[in-house]
């Protein structure tokens, strides 16, 4: 059975609610924690079944606390994008990357795959005041959902927004002999192209810089046999093997899988 794939290519609820091995968990308004995981009665959480503890994580960690401009920013998503919000990194995963860049205190950072801003807030947010993000999509309309939270945050200073496709953006770099400036760099666009960004980003990310991909699990399909997974699934779920591959034996690298979110790979860049 077909199940439709947004045009955006990204979100798989559908095709989750009808594959056997994943759950999508719609918390129930009576229980008592739906406010502070959420503080929105709609939120749908995917789980994989085995990782239930994952609305432990949400209730104490994740939601309460959440920065007020992000919280404004994920709701606005919602109501424009319905379960296309889902594109967003969760909460969790802002948070980590919130810590990542409190810990590395980059000054140049790249991002490749916007939406509305939930990752460019939660990594402006923890960056200093000297910062500067370059951030690439192609989607103007979405990002322009997020602004007026950005904005509201204070921190639209630190962001250079390119509307281009990030392919041609990165090629424009190194055309103009652009040296390896970046500390970091988020991907979270077009699976596809990540092998060609990887090969653009190790020229433009700093030896001991690091890049950080997004939805390398790929809703935990990676670890399943072909025939377990929603077919609409199977197309990104084999990019995403084989990129998987491709980055645990590249010798330019360090890695590391951590299993937050749909999954994000830290490559530290050696030489
Ligand atoms: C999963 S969403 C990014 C989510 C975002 N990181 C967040 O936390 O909200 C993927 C985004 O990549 C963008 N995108 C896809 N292919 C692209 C390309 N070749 N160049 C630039 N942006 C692209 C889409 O427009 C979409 O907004």
């Amino acid at each position: 059975m077909a199940f439709a794939v947004p045009s955006k290519g990204i979100l798989q609820s559908e095709a989750l609610k009808k594959s056997s091995g994943l759950l999508l968990i719609h918390l129930p308004s009576s229980i008592s924690t739906r406010k502070s995981l959420s503080g929105n009665s709609n939120k749908v959480f995917v789980c994989m079944q085995d990782s239930i503890p994952q609305i432990y994580i949400y209730e104490t960690s994740a939601y309460p606390g959440e920065h007020e401009h992000l919280k404004g920013l994920r709701e606005a998503t919602a109501k424009k994008y319905g379960n296309l919000s889902e594109m967003a990194i969760p909460v969790d995963e802002g948070r980590f990357l919130s810590m990542l860049m409190k810990i590395m205190n980059p000054k140049r950072t790249l991002e490749i795959g916007v939406f509305t801003g939930y990752s460019l807030l939660s990594t402006a947010l923890a960056l200093p005041n000297d910062s500067q993000i370059t951030a690439i999509d192609m989607d103007r309309e979405a990002y322009e959902v997020g602004l007026p939270f950005i904005q509201k945050a204070g921190m639209d200073n630190k962001i250079k927004f390119i509307q281009a496709d990030a392919i041609s953006v990165l090629n424009e770099m190194l055309n103009n002999d652009m040296q390896p400036e970046f500390d970091f760099a988020f991907v979270d666009a077009d699976k596809a192209n990540y092998k060609h960004y990887h090969e653009q980003l190790l020229k433009l990310v700093k030896i001991g810089g690091m890049i950080a991909y997004d939805n390398t699990l790929w809703y935990g399909s990676v670890a399943k046999e072909e025939d377990e997974v929603p077919e609409q699934m199977r197309a990104i779920r084999t990019v995403i093997m084989e990129f998987n591959k491709l980055i645990s034996s590249d010798p330019r690298l360090e890695i590391s899988q951590v299993s937050i979110g749909d999954g994000v790979t830290l490559c530290k860049r050696l030489h």
